[in-house]
């Protein structure tokens, strides 16, 4: 949200009292005097006027998982394990989970408390490509590559997809780059030629490649560098 826009939300601010506190650079967002109404607040911000703390903000907190089969990409789920029973940290009800992944799916999960940051890794907008390894019960043909670059019809969502790139690795395994996370949408575009997937692991989102040193179900911290690449 914007600064000015935070600011007058308050009951004891006017919009006459905002421009007048920005222009007197009396407001500082995460330590730093703005003038800028424009300027962004967030839920992680720290925002003072003069020495008064209005928002103390929380720590933004990314994590990298790779995930393993048999668990439930969701925060909770009565029967099965979740992504987030894997991480040993506090506060997990403030967590969420950037681009779900199925049961048996493996590989890269991002986990954070920051929904800025994770929508721009998953909204089909910002075209970041989601890459995955895939194995087939049957051979995957020339033809698939061909369909997929021109998008598929989802009858369901009354939708094409976006243009997906499909390099072969073998006769039923193959490396697929979609930019966008439609439900099963890996699955479902196989299934279009009546091949079953029956391995699916996520190797990349965006600019951040799986960790090769984390086993299945292990995870670590983003690093600032990680972070500011999405
Ligand atoms: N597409 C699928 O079908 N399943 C996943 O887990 C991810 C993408």
């Amino acid at each position: 949200m914007r600064v000015d826009r935070f600011l007058s939300n308050l009951p004891r601010f006017n919009r006459q009292q905002v421009r007048l506190l920005l222009v007197e650079r009396r407001v500082s967002v995460d330590g730093v005097a703005v003038s800028d109404p424009h300027h962004e607040v967030r839920a992680f911000s720290r925002v003072c006027v003069d020495d008064e703390v209005l928002q103390a903000g929380k720590p933004a907190r990314y994590f990298m998982l790779h995930k393993p089969q048999g668990c439930v990409s969701a925060t909770s789920d009565p029967h099965h394990p979740t992504v987030l029973d894997l991480l040993d940290e506090s506060d997990k009800g403030e967590l969420h989970i950037a681009g779900r992944l199925d049961f048996n799916t493996t590989g890269l999960m991002l986990i954070t408390n920051d929904g800025q940051w994770s929508r721009r890794l998953t909204q089909p907008q910002t075209k970041l490509p989601k890459v995955y390894l895939v194995e087939t019960e049957q051979a995957i043909g020339p033809e698939y590559a061909i369909a997929f670059a021109k998008g598929l019809y989802f009858a369901f969502e009354d939708l094409t997809t976006q243009p997906a790139e499909l390099e072969l690795l073998g006769p039923t395994t193959a490396r697929l780059s979609i930019v966008e996370g439609r439900y099963h949408q890996v699955k479902r575009m196989f299934g279009h030629f009546d091949n079953k997937v029956i391995g699916l692991h996520r190797e990349r989102m965006g600019p951040l490649v799986l960790d090769a040193s984390l086993a299945p179900g292990e995870y670590r911290p983003l690093t600032e560098d990680e972070i500011r690449q999405v």
